[in-house]
């Protein structure tokens, strides 16, 4: 079939070469961002005279009967086309005749894929910005019911000091904060136009690209042709944003997993984030927490095919390029769909907190409260500390904990203790009284909530 670039050919490609070429199969996300781009483009053509206002308005109202057929799902692709931009104008010039080839003038399909990208992933990243809100909502509501659930905090997932549950979730609140701001930075950055840089050098036609950027919604324009059409820093920056959010949330989902095993038994996940097995009756497997521990590999792999892709390539447009798309597509997919899935799992999970609060009263996890204790009576620290080291052995030596200890065999320890040590060493106690700034302490938590809820 004759290629809408084919002047200068003598022969076609044959089909599965063709195929190999095309990037139709997956750049049709891009149809609607496509459309857009070209009305922004073909207003700005009219505006400055370059088509007469009737021309331009023709190529419009056939491009919006194209966008109501892409809405309702009728538009067919043709792999021989390519791509999304010469599917659709080979479309526009079947739907109003040979005036649709006049919206290509003074643009190149090289700043148009740009266009399309910079709108989609403006878009998108807005998008995962509210999903990664509702995750904090979901952290936020579940902390609330739970600050003064206490469970054993660790360190190399050795039972280090309590800690209030609350405490627990919010930690993760602040790491999606600050995920949440670096998309929000990263619009600044894809917020930019690129339209009208033409295939790298701009045009000699008087095109206005600050009238399309402004049509499209861009706060400014790619000062340099050649820099807007062949970098793909933005889409870097997306992935490399994206990998740390999921790195996050691998690792809530592998406390989750963790903590719904019979061994920790924190937690119950709601069914419907559970399934069961083929075999074994008994089973409820927490799926949808290991598939996105396991999702981090693709999009861990996104990014470094990105940065593989751009590493030593000329200026400016090269075919490369086209393999920027995938990656960010899937990237974005499991980025939302992880979201969706992490609020809904942690707004509905069942919080044993029996089982939390006996953990914590069955380990040596309040060791540092009696040597905080011993260190108020005026000795130091490090003495102290080796003082409870001893009587930790003995402990475990006789099998029991600090509490099961009598006032004689403490004060055989260290004579100065007396009978406020029970309470001190009470885990309870041992949370609410780490009231340091962004300390468990239950006080600290509930402030904490307050700046956590100002933030969603
Ligand atoms: N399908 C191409 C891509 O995604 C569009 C740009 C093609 N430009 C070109 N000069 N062949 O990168």
């Amino acid at each position: 079939m004759k290629k809408l670039w084919g002047g200068r050919f003598s022969k076609t490609p044959e089909q599965w070469i063709e195929e190999f070429g095309a990037s139709i199969s997956f750049d049709q996300q891009l149809v609607l961002e496509d459309i857009e781009g070209s009305l922004a483009h073909v207003k700005m053509l009219g505006k400055t005279g370059i088509l007469t206002m009737d021309e331009s308005e023709q190529i419009q109202s056939g491009l919006l009967k194209l966008k109501a057929k892409a809405q309702a799902g009728e538009l067919e692709y043709s792999v021989s086309e390519e791509d999304i931009h010469l599917n659709l104008e080979k479309m526009l010039i079947e739907e109003i005749g040979p005036v649709g080839g006049k919206l290509h003038t003074g643009r190149s399909r090289n700043d148009q894929v740009a266009t399309d990208m910079h709108l989609y992933l403006k878009k998108q990243v807005q998008v995962i910005i509210e999903h990664i809100k509702e995750m904090q909502i979901a952290l936020v509501e579940q902390a609330e019911k739970n600050v003064e659930t206490i469970l054993p905090g660790y360190t190399h997932l050795q039972r280090a000091q309590p800690v209030s549950f609350g405490h627990h979730l919010l930690a993760y609140f602040w790491m999606l904060e600050r995920d949440k701001q670096r998309f929000e930075e990263s619009l600044n950055r894809i917020d930019i136009s690129p339209l009208g840089a033409s295939a790298l050098a701009g045009t000699t036609f008087p095109i206005d690209r600050h009238y399309s950027a402004e049509l499209l919604g861009f706060s400014s324009v790619y000062e340099n042709s050649m820099d807007a059409v062949s970098d793909r820093d933005f889409i870097v920056e997306f992935l490399s944003n994206s990998a740390m959010t999921i790195t996050h949330l691998t690792r809530l989902a592998e406390e989750i997993i963790l903590w719904s095993s019979k061994e920790f038994s924190f937690i119950e996940l709601d069914d419907t984030y559970a399934t069961g097995s083929s075999i074994m009756p008994q089973k409820k497997n927490p799926d949808m927490a290991e598939l996105i521990r396991g999702k981090s590999g693709r999009v861990f792999g996104n990014l470094i095919s990105m940065l593989t892709i751009l590493k030593g390539l000329p200026m400016t447009y090269n075919k490369d390029m086209q393999e920027d798309k995938e990656g960010m597509f899937d990237t974005v997919h499991t980025i939302i769909g992880s979201l969706k899935i992490f609020a809904g799992m942690i707004e509905t999970m069942t919080v044993k907190t029996e089982v939390m609060k006996d953990a914590v009263n069955q380990d040596f996890s309040n060791a540092t409260e009696l040597a905080d204790y011993l260190a108020t009576k005026g000795i130091p620290f490090r003495e102290a500390h080796e003082i409870v080291g001893k009587l930790v052995l003995y402990c475990i030596n006789k099998g029991c904990y600090l509490l099961d200890l009598s006032l004689e065999e403490f004060k055989e320890a260290f004579s100065e203790i007396s009978d406020d040590v029970y309470n001190v060493l009470s885990p309870t106690e041992a949370v609410r009284r780490r009231n340091s700034y962004g300390g468990t302490g239950f006080d600290q938590v509930k402030i904490q909530l307050e700046q956590a809820k100002k933030l969603i």
